[in-house]
């Protein structure tokens, strides 16, 4: 495979949420992200709902679903997580996801790709531990990970209406300057890391 360099933006980013419920917090807080994105950044979400559970010996034999999973990716010029902490770690169906994005063997979708990581919680920690794991994970798949700025959202109903617009002025600010950062962040990762293509 050729490397790539640089492009100019927009850049297509994945949304990855952690949670698959319905109500979704983590979801509410990415659609508030995306609609608070610079104009540089074209978000739209990367499912993981509809995945079995990840079995290496289907290695040879790769899901439809998990080759969507890993195709979105490596379309994605950068991937975001937005995800909540299950029990100080992250949910089973997202490490499941990234264990499918991650595999077979010497085709891992995240390389090189620039990713953010955000979560919402309902107290006070905000994900941060989550995070750490992820950020972990994330590391041993030789993604560049944005250290800054950190993202520990401690959900609160009354900072966002009904479309998950934020109305809150200063999560909203925050918010935004997060998503521009990130977008920084993924034009200084580009600019420097060749992308497989
Ligand atoms: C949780 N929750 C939780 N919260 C937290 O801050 N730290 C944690 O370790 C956990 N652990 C945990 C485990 C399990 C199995 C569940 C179901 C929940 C609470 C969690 O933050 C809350 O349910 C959020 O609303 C989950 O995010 P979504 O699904 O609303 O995005």
């Amino acid at each position: 495979m050729a490397d790539t360099y640089h492009h100019e933006p927009p850049y297509t980013i994945g949304v990855i949420c952690g949670s698959i419920a319905g109500s979704s917090i983590n979801r509410r807080l990415a659609n508030a992200l995306i609609k608070l994105a610079p104009a540089d950044l074209q978000c739209s979400f990367i499912e993981i709902d509809t995945l079995g559970l990840y079995d290496r010996d289907l290695d040879g034999d790769y899901p439809p679903e998990a080759t969507a999973l890993k195709k979105a990716i490596e379309a994605s010029d950068g991937i975001l997580f937005v995800t909540p902490e299950y029990n100080r770690s992250i949910p089973g169906a997202l490490k499941n996801a990234i264990d499918w994005a991650s595999r077979p063997w010497g085709t891992n979708s995240f390389a090189r790709k620039p990713v953010g990581i955000a979560g919402a919680s309902p107290g006070g920690i905000g994900t941060a531990v989550g995070q750490q794991h992820l950020r972990s994970i994330m590391a041993f798949c030789n993604a560049p990970l944005m250290n800054e700025i950190e993202a520990y959202i401690t959900f609160k109903e009354d900072d966002y209406d009904a479309n998950d617009n934020v109305v809150n002025e200063s999560t909203k600010e925050f918010l935004e300057t997060y998503m521009r950062s990130f977008d920084n962040f993924v034009r200084r990762v580009l600019t420097v890391v060749p992308q497989a293509s």
